[in-house]
């Protein structure tokens, strides 16, 4: 983590200014404590990646085979002490994301070459520059690079430990990684001049996400894309928007959709399962602006 990050991050629970125990630190904080005083809430910062979660042992029980493989990599012996206090507590889960996220994470590294990214990568280059932006779900941070040579500071957030360890290795003084929930908090107040949320309306509920998003754009653009592939069995989103319900419930958040992404796209999204599988998506992008 990026000291000046700091500046920038807020308890998910109530909002204050979190608090910084520095236990390693090279040219980044290795590891370390974020501390909220007033909720007692503690956010560890392990491999350089903070873990902004309201409840650490809770995310740890999900991905149990991480929380040991986190614990062999630290050095701290306070860092140590905390994953073991958080290991002990934590229920084991049978379903560990551990496993499933790393794939993710791989297949992702393996299909940064798809015309998605840099039909995105040339839309965002020919934005002006944000003083501050925030890619949600950023995954393995295909676009972090681009985005901090040409903004100020970038974030990306994504619940996904292994992904931003990938997203980690790209270092460049203003991008900063976090894993972190969607619909949390983790920037309290702050707005944004650029908002990008790709291919993630699956993945909670899309109309929350929205107002969750417009919250934090009081004026600057918002970069959405999306497949529209609702269909996930018991993890289903309760109520899905297709590309006239997308664009209408950003108009009605206050949104005006560019002249170039009024009309619903079919943009070449390929994602590479293995040698021989690849899923061929058509993606809609919408860009948006307050
Ligand atoms: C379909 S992928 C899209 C990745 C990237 N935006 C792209 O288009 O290449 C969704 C990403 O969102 C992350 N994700 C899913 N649910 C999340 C949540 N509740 N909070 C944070 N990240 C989440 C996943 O770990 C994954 O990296
Ligand atoms: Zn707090």
């Amino acid at each position: 983590m990026h000291e000046f990050s700091l500046n920038f991050l807020r308890c998910v629970r109530c909002g204050s200014k979190l608090e910084l125990d520095v236990f390693k630190k090279e040219t980044e904080i290795e590891e370390g404590i974020l501390e909220c005083k007033k909720c007692a809430l503690c956010f560890p910062i392990i491999q350089k990646i903070p873990v902004i979660w309201d409840d650490f042992s809770k995310y740890i029980s999900e991905r149990m085979v991480l929380g040991g493989k986190l614990f062999h990599s630290v050095s701290n012996y306070k860092m140590k002490k905390f994953l073991k206090h958080s290991l002990s507590n934590s229920k084991r889960n049978t379903d560990d994301r551990t496993a499933l996220e790393e794939r993710w994470s791989k297949i992702y590294q393996n299909s940064q070459k798809s015309k998605f990214y840099s039909i995105i990568k040339n839309e965002l280059g020919a934005m002006s520059r944000s003083k501050l932006v925030l890619e949600y779900g950023c995954s393995v941070g295909i676009l972090g690079s681009s985005l901090a040579d040409s903004n100020q500071n970038v974030f990306g957030i994504d619940r996904s430990f292994s992904a931003i360890s990938i997203a980690k290795k790209t270092q460049k003084e203003n991008l900063d990684y976090f894993v972190a929930d969607l619909m949390s908090d983790v920037f309290g107040e702050t707005k944004f001049d650029l908002i990008l949320a790709l291919n993630v309306l699956e993945l909670v509920e899309p109309k929350d996400l929205l107002q969750h998003i417009s919250k934090q754009i009081l004026k600057g653009n918002f970069v959405i894309s999306d497949p529209y592939d609702f269909d996930r069995g018991k993890n289903s989103v309760k109520k899905s928007l297709d590309e006239l319900a997308l664009r209408a419930s950003l108009e009605e958040l206050g949104f005006a959709i560019t002249v170039k992404t009024k009309k619903p796209s079919y943009l070449t999204w390929n994602l590479k399962l293995n040698s021989r599988t690849t899923l061929n998506y058509k993606v809609d992008l919408i860009i948006a602006k307050k």
